[in-house]
C-alpha cells in the first residue's frame, strides 16, 4: 500500500493508494476503496496521458470500457475495474470460456464502430469482472494507424490449443511471460 495521495491534493478523491497493477508506462492504483482508479504513466510515458483520455472520451458510454474521470499532465483517473486480467486467470487456473471471448470481440467493434483502430490487445488490458463481465483497459494506441494482429492470434491459440482438454488451464506466469517474449520477437507467427 503506498501513500500518494498528497501528489493530487484537491485533485483526485483523498485516501490510500493500492497498487493494481504496473505494465509497461505506468503504474495503476486504485484510489482507497472508492470506485476509482489512477494511472501515473512514467515521466518518459507522461505524454500518453492525454493521447489515453482522448481516447476513453470516444469510448464513453460503452459498457466494455472504464468511464473517465479527470486527467493530468502524466495520469488519468477512472473506474476501478474489480477483476482479474485474462493473464491472472491463466496464473490461476480460472477458466476463460468462449463467452469471454466472443465479448471481447464486442467490445473491439465497438471501438471500431466509433472509428478507432484497437491495438495492444493482451491478456494484460482484459480484465474479466466479478461479475463475469468483460472491461477493456489501456487503450493509448486505439488511434495507431498499423494493423496490430495480437488479438486474432491470442484468439487463435485459444481455439486450438486452449480450449483443448487436455492442455492446462492454469500456467505458471513464467512461461506466460517467455511465450509473450518470443511471440514479441516473432518466434512463433
Ligand atoms: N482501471 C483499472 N482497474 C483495475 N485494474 C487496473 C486498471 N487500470 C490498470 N489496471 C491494472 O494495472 C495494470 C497496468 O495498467 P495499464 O495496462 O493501463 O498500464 P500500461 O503501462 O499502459 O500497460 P502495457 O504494458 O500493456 O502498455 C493492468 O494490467 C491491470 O492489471
Ligand atoms: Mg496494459
Amino acid at each position: 500500500m503506498i501513500s500518494i495521495a498528497n501528489r493530487f491534493a484537491g485533485q483526485v478523491p483523498r485516501g490510500e493508494f493500492h497498487l493494481l497493477g504496473e505494465g509497461r508506462s505506468a503504474w495503476a492504483y486504485r484510489v482507497g476503496s472508492t470506485h476509482q482508479a489512477v494511472k501515473i504513466f512514467f515521466p518518459s510515458f507522461a505524454h500518453l496521458a492525454k493521447e489515453e483520455a482522448s481516447v476513453y472520451q470516444v469510448l464513453q458510454g460503452s459498457p466494455y470500457y472504464p468511464a473517465l474521470y479527470q486527467v493530468g499532465a502524466d495520469y488519468l483517473v477512472m473506474d476501478y475495474i474489480e477483476g482479474i486480467t485474462l493473464f491472472e486467470c491463466l496464473c490461476r487456473g480460472i477458466l476463460i470460456t468462449k463467452e469471454h471471448i466472443l465479448e471481447v470481440d464486442k467490445a473491439l467493434e465497438d471501438a471500431r464502430e466509433r472509428g478507432l483502430n484497437p491495438s495492444d490487445i493482451h491478456l494484460r488490458n482484459i480484465l474479466v469482472t466479478t461479475e463475469g463481465k468483460i472491461k477493456l483497459i489501456d487503450v493509448a494506441r486505439f488511434r495507431q494507424t498499423k494493423n496490430c494482429p495480437q488479438w486474432e492470434d491470442l484468439k487463435r491459440a485459444f481455439y486450438r490449443f486452449y480450449q483443448m482438454p487436455y492442455f492446462p488451464k492454469k500456467i505458471p506466469p513464467f512461461i506466460l511471460n517467455l511465450t509473450a517474449a518470443l511471440y514479441k520477437r516473432k518466434f512463433l507467427r
